[in-house]
């Protein structure tokens, strides 16, 4: 019979040793835990971070991200070094597959002075290795865009050009944007022999065009009709009288009325500008005023 009075919890030596035991042991126990749990962020070693929420984010992002435009919001316009480092630099940063090098005067020199609409139509629609927009299309970059990235390059390569106008809103690509469609449009290979065709028929024409007094620019001609017919008889008629490389034929109504459904002013555009083989100026370098008269004088044959 035990002395012990009936409900005390120790009741032998050993459950005596196994309560002092227990009565260190847990606090030590759960004081260990706490010190844990205080102390709980991830440990890593340096450079062993690449679980980072950061990187992960990083590494499962989608690769293209559609950006939605308002077709109808105004059109805030890159600037021409924004352009150009973007989409021109590709090439003419380290001067690749022959293109002329940012910043080098030398490379630059024969091509500005070819005037700026020429290498602003050359961006346009393409040259040799250089492809139309320099690659991109006309929803990325409008023409002006280009023709500022024109402006900023050649200025970099020694010109000293305007930025050209900024168009109206709404009126984003009209006329020099249908120019340089056509070339886009047609093949590469047709572009080309287009474009040797057309070299072979600027060399047959004689070197009078800027020289002669009727037709050349400095002379502002007081009978525009014959500045005209002067130039036309110089210059334009070595395709249009023909009808070579499709060129609508002098007289010929039925080439010419489709043509004249454009407003005169896209007409005298194509003319300045060039379209398809059609070469700016008709290669020559008249006056804007008389490659206008020699328009209104091929139009008024045509009617
Ligand atoms: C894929 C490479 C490439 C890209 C991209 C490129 N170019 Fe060019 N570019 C060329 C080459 C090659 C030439 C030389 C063509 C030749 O003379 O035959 C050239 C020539 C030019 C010329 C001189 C044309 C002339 O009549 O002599 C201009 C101006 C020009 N590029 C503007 C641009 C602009 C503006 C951009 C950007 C919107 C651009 N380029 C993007 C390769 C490129
Ligand atoms: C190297 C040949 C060539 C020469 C030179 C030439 N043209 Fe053209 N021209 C063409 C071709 C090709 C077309 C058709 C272009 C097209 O529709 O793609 C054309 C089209 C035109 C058009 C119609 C554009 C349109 O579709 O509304 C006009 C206007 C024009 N030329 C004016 C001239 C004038 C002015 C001259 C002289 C200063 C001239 N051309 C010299 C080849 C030439």
């Amino acid at each position: 019979m035990s002395e012990a009075p009936h409900g005390a919890p120790i009741k032998t030596p050993g459950q005596l040793i196994a309560a002092v035991i227990a009565g260190f042991a847990v606090p030590i126990v759960i004081i260990v835990l706490l010190a844990y749990y205080v102390d709980n962020t991830t440990r890593t070693g340096a450079g062993t971070d690449e679980l980072s929420a950061q990187q992960v984010a990083s590494r499962i992002a989608p690769i293209a991200q559609v950006s939605i435009r308002d077709a109808n919001a105004p059109r805030v316009y890159k600037t021409g070094e924004q352009v150009y480092q973007a989409v021109c630099s590709a090439c003419h940063a380290s001067g690749a597959a022959g293109a002329p090098k940012f910043g080098n005067a030398g490379d630059w020199a024969p091509r500005i002075a070819q005037g700026y609409d020429t290498l602003w139509h050359t961006a346009l629609s393409g040259k040799g290795a250089m492809p139309p927009r320099g690659g991109t299309s006309p929803d990325d970059y409008s023409d002006y865009e280009i023709g500022l990235a024109v402006a900023y390059m050649a200025n970099h390569g020694g010109a000293n050009f305007q930025d050209p106008p900024k168009p109206a809103p709404g009126a984003a690509n009209a006329a020099s944007g249908a120019a340089a469609a056509a070339p886009a449009a047609s093949g590469a290979d047709a572009n080309a022999a287009q474009a040797s065709a057309a070299a072979a028929a600027i060399a047959a024409i004689p070197q009078a065009a800027s020289g002669n007094p009727a037709a050349g620019g400095a002379t502002q001609s007081a009978d525009a009709a014959q500045a005209g017919k002067a130039l036309y008889t110089q210059v334009c008629q070595a395709c249009h009288a023909a009808g070579v490389l499709g060129a609508p034929k002098f007289g010929n109504k039925d080439d010419w009325a489709p043509r004249l459904k454009d407003p005169m002013d896209t007409v005298y555009n194509y003319a300045l500008h060039g379209k398809g083989a059609m070469p700016p100026k008709g290669g020559s370098n008249a006056s804007d005023a008389d490659v206008k008269a020699a328009v209104d004088y091929m139009v008024s044959a045509a009617k």
